[in-house]
């Protein structure tokens, strides 16, 4: 009989030793990359309220940080520059910068930690007066192709300050292709490109855009990152990456999309990547102040259920909690 008594599934998951056994394993620290807010000035380390246990860190003090992570064996780094309103503009030209805080800081961490997989964020909402990925024309439109050249100057910049890989977050059309091909005229072949390929207009960003200082002063991003609602361009913005150039696709944000990210990784050979969002993160540690769940327990959770649905890679802030969350 191909039934119960004879089939007893419970006998798999009788002891922790058969759990682990016949279930995966969490992702080890190699498979998680860090992102972090770096600031002007020294000795600065400055508690983010809206994200507890991360921090906005002056470059001295990011270092010491990364040491830490670096330590348990954290695989990168993802880099945002937070800088000062004085240095924003319509363009946002500061990003593209050479000696910009977020260049400086690469330089200087890629001397302390040659071995880290550094990665830059690269969009202009950070560097922008308005807060938009992209500058606006007089009516308020996005002007898709007058950011193209900002972006792949600044993931140029980037790259010669030294980072392994740069990461377009604007969602313009055509910036893989566009920051592609700068690279290479640059002689930067090995840089890798990782792509926030299918990133969705998200209501999981509040945190960071307290975080980073990058909240759009007016409007939305909508007419540039994807609807929620919409499976199938979001499956196409991340094909079109890869034939743009992309060396690493990427789902943002992680938790609301497992679907997209196991459909994708059938549709592609690319390593994929999962953002682990602020709002994801701040959701859990909000819940486990108020007592409403244990937080290595949930953390535990939402980390396997990402790696569970095929990404490779695992963007996430838990990162410099790993040895407290995820060792066993
Ligand atoms: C900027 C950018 C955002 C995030 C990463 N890069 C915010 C946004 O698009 O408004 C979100 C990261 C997070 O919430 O953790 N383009
Ligand atoms: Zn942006």
């Amino acid at each position: 009989m191909n039934t119960y008594p004879d089939i007893r599934m419970r006998r798999l998951r009788l002891t922790e030793t058969s759990r682990k056994m016949f279930g995966a394993p969490l992702p080890g620290p190699e498979k998680f990359l860090w992102p972090v807010f770096v600031i002007e000035g020294q000795g600065r380390e400055i508690p983010i309220a809206s994200m507890p246990g991360q921090f906005r860190y002056s470059i001295d003090r990011l270092e010491r940080a990364v040491e830490k992570v670096a330590a348990m064996g954290i695989g990168g780094l993802m880099i945002f520059g937070v800088i000062d309103d004085e240095l924003k503009n319509a363009t946002g030209s500061y990003s593209g910068d050479e000696n910009g805080l977020v260049q400086r800081a690469v330089r200087q961490l890629r001397k302390s930690f040659p071995d880290l997989l550094i990665f830059t964020d690269v969009c202009l909402c950070g560097y922008t007066s308005h807060g938009h990925c992209a500058p606006l024309a007089a009516d308020g439109g996005i002007m898709n192709d007058a950011a193209l050249s900002l972006l792949a100057d600044a993931a140029v910049s980037h790259a010669r300050a030294g980072a392994q890989g740069v990461a377009p977050s604007a969602m313009m059309d055509g910036q893989v292709a566009a920051i592609r091909k700068a690279l290479v005229e640059n002689s930067f072949h090995d840089t890798l490109l990782m792509s926030y390929s299918t990133k969705f207009a998200s209501s999981m960003y509040g945190p960071f855009r307290d975080a980073a200082d990058s909240a759009p002063g007016c409007g939305d991003r909508k007419s540039y990152q994807l609807p929620y609602n919409d499976r199938r361009q979001a499956l196409r913005e991340s094909l079109q990456d890869e034939v743009e150039g992309a060396d690493i696709l990427m789902v943002k944000p992680a938790l609301f999309y497992l679907d997209i990210i196991s459909e994708l990784r059938e549709r592609t050979e690319l390593p994929l990547a999962a953002y682990n969002v602020s709002g994801e993160y701040s959701m859990i540690q909000a819940a486990a102040a108020n007592g409403w769940g244990d937080l290595r327990a949930m953390a535990r959770e939402s980390i396997a259920a990402i790696n569970r649905s095929g990404a490779d890679v695992i963007l996430s802030y838990w990162s410099n909690q790993y040895d407290e969350l995820f060792k066993d």
